[in-house]
């Protein structure tokens, strides 16, 4: 009797242990990003929208000492990405390998990642999920595993993950076996999907990646589309027109990502602003695109406006909406940590407009934050970010006036 019940209860013993084993291993096949390496959006620069494939060991490690040295550091930039163009035309024969080019790399990658490692920032890499990449170098399609554990032995941070050459190819699948074999290679990389928001992938990428574009390429124009011989790239509003229907998915460790700055690169001082301004208020990865060397002091203030950042790097990761959309003013709203609210009002005409904004009727309840912004039960201090002042509360009706493609932004706090 004794002998018989011990056998019962192993064997209930077993099935639990069993049950148990099952539910492991079932998270551990399930495991796939690193969790928390974006729990605000990744800032940095990459090297794609101004050198395209002219990079070189020489440009990242005068980017690295800017970056310290221009205060870019010290106002969150972390990252520093090649883009494109860093391999040679082929794989090792023998070992099948990545092989970084020996022309722009003299001494290899890892000298690279180690320099900007001494700086106190981090390093990422290009590659793509289908054969080639977007330049015609070997891409990852048939090397996941072998790829990933190349970038882990470099100890990179980050990895831009492209769609070129990918005909035939799922989107999901190819991603997650990429975001699998990172995980395998057991080094923390950031997972950045380039697949131009083609398969929807703010549907399924956040157990997959840390951010994900939402669009084509960028353009360094204002408005319109920018058409090339065999594409086309997408001027700021444009994209920003694409992101509002987006913010539900995005937040702390899954950005929706609607691609690399262009500030610096050849549009107005406003322009620039306003770019900026509506990439923060959109909880954008900001990941500048210029040439750092030859920045202008406009460009450098704007990208380094601490309490712009600040919007875009509030901890409730909360993507702004648009309120209102008038006689070519937009109003953006953005709801922060503490119950603060920033708003962006955005002239996107070519004439100067007169605006004003009455708090107090114009009460807000956003039902995906569930936060509200209520002038009547409240009063708001304003602060005007870009101008760095004070001004005044929400008793009185806002009145400024908007130069053409120009913003005026605004901190609410209680
Ligand atoms: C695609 C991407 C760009 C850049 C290039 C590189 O177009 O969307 O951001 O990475 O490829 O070839």
């Amino acid at each position: 009797m004794i002998h018989l019940s011990i056998k019962i209860k192993n064997t209930v013993m077993k099935k639990k242990l069993l049950l148990v084993c099952c539910i492991l291993f079932a998270l551990l096949a399930n495991a796939q990003k690193y969790k928390g390496l974006a729990m605000t959006p990744p800032m940095g620069w990459n090297s794609w929208n101004t050198f395209q494939t002219n990079i070189s060991e020489d440009l990242v490690k005068q980017t690295a000492d800017l970056m310290v040295s221009n205060g870019m550091k010290a106002a969150g930039y972390t990252y520093i990405v090649l883009d494109d163009g860093w391999m040679a035309m082929e794989r090792d024969s023998i070992s099948g390998d990545l092989i970084p080019d020996p022309k722009k790399f003299p001494h290899g990658m890892k000298v690279v990642v180690e320099y900007v490692h001494s700086k106190g920032l981090k390093f990422g890499l290009y590659n793509c999920a289908g054969t080639k990449t977007c330049a015609g170098y070997p891409g990852t399609r048939g090397y996941e595993y072998q790829d990933a554990r190349f970038y882990a032995s470099l100890n990179i941070d980050y990895l831009k993950f492209d769609w070129c050459s990918s005909d035939g190819l799922n989107a999901k699948e190819s991603y997650t076996t990429m975001s699998k074999a990172l995980q395998t290679a057991k080094r923390p990389i950031i997972f950045s999907l380039c697949e131009w928001g083609n398969n929807k992938p703010w549907a399924w990428a956040k157990e997959v990646g840390q951010l994900w574009r939402t669009t084509g390429d960028i353009a360094n124009i204002f408005d319109g589309i920018k058409t090339f011989d065999t594409w086309h790239a997408n001027g700021v509003m444009t994209i920003v027109d694409m992101q509002d229907s987006l913010r539900k998915y995005a937040g702390p460790d899954h950005w929706n990502d609607p691609d690399m700055l262009e500030v610096g690169n050849g549009m107005t001082v406003a322009e620039d602003r306003t770019h900026f301004s509506m990439w923060c208020m959109l909880s954008a990865p900001l990941m500048t695109g210029n040439d750092i060397r030859k920045m202008t002091s406009a460009a450098k203030a704007t990208l380094t406006d601490k309490d712009i950042i600040a919007i875009d790097q509030d901890a409730a990761g909360i993507q702004a909406f648009k309120y209102a959309d008038k006689d070519s003013v937009q109003t953006w709203l953005k709801p922060l940590q503490n119950g603060d609210w920033a708003i962006c009002f955005l002239n996107r005409s070519s004439t100067t407009k007169a605006i004003q904004h009455d708090w107090k009727s114009n009460t807000v309840y956003d039902s995906l934050s569930a936060k509200e912004f209520n002038a009547v039960k409240n009063m708001y201090k304003l602060k005007d970010l870009w101008a760095k002042m004070e001004t005044g509360n929400t008793e009185k009706i806002f009145q400024t006036v908007l130069p053409p493609h120009d913003v005026v932004m605004l901190r609410l706090s209680k």
